[in-house]
């Protein structure tokens, strides 16, 4: 007996390639995928690409949108400039502020099928201004938005002698995952020794672990090694994401092999940010100028979950980006040289489910039993997906469409050519 569907998407392509498939979609969940499929309240997807959507696992919302607001701009490019920078800003923004840009952030994003994101939150202030504000965020967007909050002493661990009970206190307010950024201690000694203290209170929390990690071009930074070592000590493994890990591209070889295998072994990820990490990264090399970027192809290949991510969308570290999870893939297959055929389908992959499998997002997918949350691109391939990056002209949440976006057809004058025309397969005639 055939199921009956309160919505059903026919004539998709998905990501891994079948074509003329339908999507039955049930209560919010997708109930059936399979050739054929109709029914009532049925959405043609015209041979167009069905995917889950793009989730984003390392992003800093209290600092996005903000940039120039004070009037400044990153003029050196680096890392440093951009802390500084934040460091001024911060102090001045208030409850509202945090509330209001983020708001505005995820109209976007939504409008771009980005349905999940983990975000960074600098716990500096010992008031908690910008962690209240996102943890009111992340109960007012969890219907469409699933929103992780990652407690982050952006300033250092040990910039004041009370961060574990901040970040205690952070956990509280429902925050889901610890951070840090060792790289940003003042010595080597108390980068490990935060990496430590932080997983120790994830442990005893029973939290995940994010923290950014070797965060520089310094081919002996090794806060990665404790990372590893602290995951496998105290039982995290997989609940434990290393993020940036740009000096890994500086590293040497046989340094980074051993160190490949030890990360496979530990079962922790790794978020890597391909547009924010060529950028801040080389920042003091004449030439060649290095690009920051973790031995990626090599991470998967040894097993690996890696997970492509924006970081940064207009803010004192980086003043590009438009929640476009297609553009960090795009920019990734280059820099990766991920471009062949299979690496192009990888790249997809590292923008949707790698990402939500670092997440620890069970319900996202394009599986039987999986939410109905889903994006209609204007594109016949993952691979065309991202050449042509086109906005998702539905965007669907838990069977429902939540966002539509008319697609960019242009319009001719030109003699013996058609007037209108549809670029998803466009090349292929
Ligand atoms: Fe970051």
């Amino acid at each position: 007996m055939r199921m009956t569907f309160d919505t059903v998407i026919t004539n998709a392509t998905l990501p891994d390639g079948r074509t003329g498939m339908g999507i039955g979609v049930q209560n919010g969940k997708i109930a059936e995928i399979a050739p054929g499929l109709t029914g009532k309240g049925a959405i043609d997807a015209g041979g167009r690409l069905v995917s889950a959507p793009f989730v984003d696992c390392h992003f800093h919302l209290d600092a996005t949108l903000s940039l120039g607001l004070n009037g400044k701009y990153n003029e050196s490019g680096t890392l440093a400039e951009g802390i500084a920078l934040w460091a001024e800003m911060a102090p001045d923004f208030t409850f509202d502020d945090y509330k209001d840009r983020a708001r505005r952030y995820f109209d976007i994003a939504i409008s771009q099928g980005l349905m999940a994101v983990r975000t960074h939150v600098d716990v500096t202030d010992p008031n908690l201004v910008a962690a209240k504000a996102l943890a009111e965020i992340k109960a007012e967007v969890a219907d469409y938005i699933d929103l992780q909050l990652v407690a982050f002493p952006q300033m250092g661990f040990y910039c004041r002698d009370t961060m574990a009970d901040t970040i205690r206190e952070t956990l509280d307010l429902g925050f889901d995952v610890v951070g840090g950024a060792p790289h940003l201690e003042r010595t080597a000694e108390l980068g490990r020794s935060s990496i430590t203290a932080l997983c120790e209170i994830a442990a005893e929390q029973g939290v995940m672990v994010d923290m950014h990690c070797d965060e520089n071009d310094d081919p002996n930074s090794r806060q990665i090694e404790t990372l590893v070592y602290e995951a496998e000590r105290l039982g995290l493994h997989d609940k434990v994401t290393a993020s940036h890990l740009t000096s890994m591209h500086s590293m040497d070889n046989f340094y980074a092999a051993r160190l490949i295998t030890k990360i496979a072994a530990s079962g922790i990820n790794v978020a890597v940010n391909p547009a924010v990490n060529i950028h801040l990264q080389g920042r003091y090399d004449s030439y060649p100028k290095r690009r920051g970027m973790a031995r990626v192809p090599e991470l998967m290949e040894a097993g690996v979950t890696v997970g492509f991510a924006q970081d940064c969308v207009l803010d004192p570290w980086y003043p590009l980006g438009r929640c476009a999870l297609g553009d960090v893939a795009f920019i990734a297959a280059h820099v990766l040289h991920m471009t062949n055929p299979a690496g192009l389908a990888q790249a997809y992959e590292n923008v949707t489910t790698s990402a939500a499998e670092i997440m620890k997002l069970d319900h996202f997918g394009l599986k039987t039993g999986c939410s109905a949350d889903l994006v209609l691109l204007d594109a016949t391939s993952s691979w065309e997906a991202l050449r042509l990056r086109p906005a998702p002209r539905i965007v669907m949440r838990r069977g429902k469409v939540i966002c539509e976006t008319a697609p960019a057809h242009p319009h001719l004058s030109l003699p013996g050519r058609p007037a209108s025309f549809d670029p998803a397969g466009y090349f292929q005639g």
